[in-house]
């Protein structure tokens, strides 16, 4: 008989629930399913008080998508690809590859095969072009270090759903959180939360001529775009790149070709709801191509877009409300905690900054799709276009 899974709404969360009930050794077919419909409907699923094993973890992912074979960003991270500004970021673990080691410190001796593994929690001023001042820093101030989909962008698909399992959480006092983008918007964050914001407000909460834009838009990434960005630098928010043309040039990049070039719609529709999500990567997009609407507000002729500037600026007004501290859902982790996210239908941001004593470590798992995500379909196009 199938366990019985309860599901109440997560604190401080318009969209996500906390489930109790289930149990990662017993996974059953009929379970899996049940959650499956559960997280295309609430895009968060919290299990608090979780014993996981890696490949529980990674039976649990694939069971999403189970024809889906390699890690999200390809297998093997650890020693590999170090112009990627994701290498320092992963640790592969050896016996179970799907699955990665992420957090903040100096694991003593060995851990899954890993011979005491060194992680390093990302911090904005690695990647943003302004910094927190090292006074603010000191007393708690942090900001959103890249929104993002865990997507390679090129050649693979975007992963389903992306589970984050919490080994080690070390706890201290609440961080301020500032947007730093002339709006004066900032949010309480536990050390370390992980934020999220739900790309399916992101879109309805735009005005009709954005929603027209967005239905009608497809996204153009670069080509390997972690190695492309590897020299930009973020706006404060860490809602994609300031331009100022440091992105690497295309034939300098590792080998590539047109075909593998992901150009994805800007809405991705949700399996079970049916609802449109705007799923964007901001920093890897490079292109926007607008198909035309008689009678539009906006580029009613179409248009592609390959200014990056333009690029950018049109990103903003279709995302940052989405990101208003209003929309951003901030876990505050506990040990055992697991988390199921919708990777297709939330955009999502590291936050926070820790010590050199701190240690914190996590077991994150997703795999590359075996399908691109689906766009809008005529009758959506008919609403909204
Ligand atoms: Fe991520």
């Amino acid at each position: 008989m199938a366990a019985t899974l309860t599901y109440a709404p997560l604190d401080g969360c318009a969209f996500g629930r906390v489930v109790t009930g289930f149990d990662p050794a017993h996974q059953t077919p009929e379970t899996m399913s049940e959650l499956q419909d559960a997280l295309y409907k609430h895009d968060i699923l919290v299990f608090p008080h979780t014993k996981l094993t890696p490949a529980q973890q990674a039976a649990m992912t694939r069971s999403f998508d189970p024809t889906a074979q390699s890690y999200g960003h390809g297998n093997n991270k650890t020693g590999k690809e170090t112009k990627s500004i994701l290498h320092p970021d992963l640790k592969t673990i050896p016996h179970q590859p799907e699955v990665q080691l992420i957090g903040h410190g100096q694991v003593p001796g060995a851990y899954e095969g890993l011979d005491q593994p060194k992680l390093k929690h990302p911090h904005h001023a690695t990647f943003h072009a302004t910094k927190v001042s090292d006074e603010d820093e000191a007393k708690g101030t942090t900001r959103f270090y890249r929104w993002h989909i865990d997507a390679a962008l090129y050649k693979l698909s975007p992963p389903k759903v992306t589970t984050l399992y919490a080994v080690k959480v070390p706890k201290g006092p609440a961080q301020t959180l500032r947007y730093d983008d002339g709006s004066g918007d900032e949010i309480k964050v536990a050390p370390g939360a992980t934020a999220f914001v739900s790309g399916t407000s992101m879109f309805e909460q735009l005005p009709p001529a954005l929603k027209s834009l967005a239905v009608r838009t497809k996204v153009k990434y670069a080509p390997h775009p972690y190695v492309w960005m590897s020299s930009a630098r973020a706006r404060p928010t860490g809602l994609g790149l300031e331009t100022e043309g440091r992105e690497l040039p295309l034939d300098q990049l590792p080998p590539w070709v047109e075909e593998e070039i992901k150009t994805l719609p800007m809405l991705w529709k949700n399996p079970v709801t049916g609802a449109l999500a705007l799923q964007v990567h901001p920093c890897g997009a490079m292109e926007l191509h607008i198909a035309q609407q008689e009678g539009a507000e906006l580029f009613p002729e179409g248009a592609t877009i390959t200014d990056l500037g333009e690029v950018r600026d049109w990103l903003e007004k279709l995302q940052r409300p989405g990101i208003a501290p209003a929309n951003v859902y901030a876990v505050d982790w506990s040990e055992g905690d697991l988390v199921l996210f919708h990777n297709r239908g939330l955009l999502h941001s590291v936050t926070g900054a820790f010590g050199d004593n701190d240690l914190r470590m996590f077991h994150q798992c997703n795999l590359a799709a075996s399908s691109d995500p689906v766009g809008p379909d005529a009758e959506d196009v008919a609403k909204y276009a």
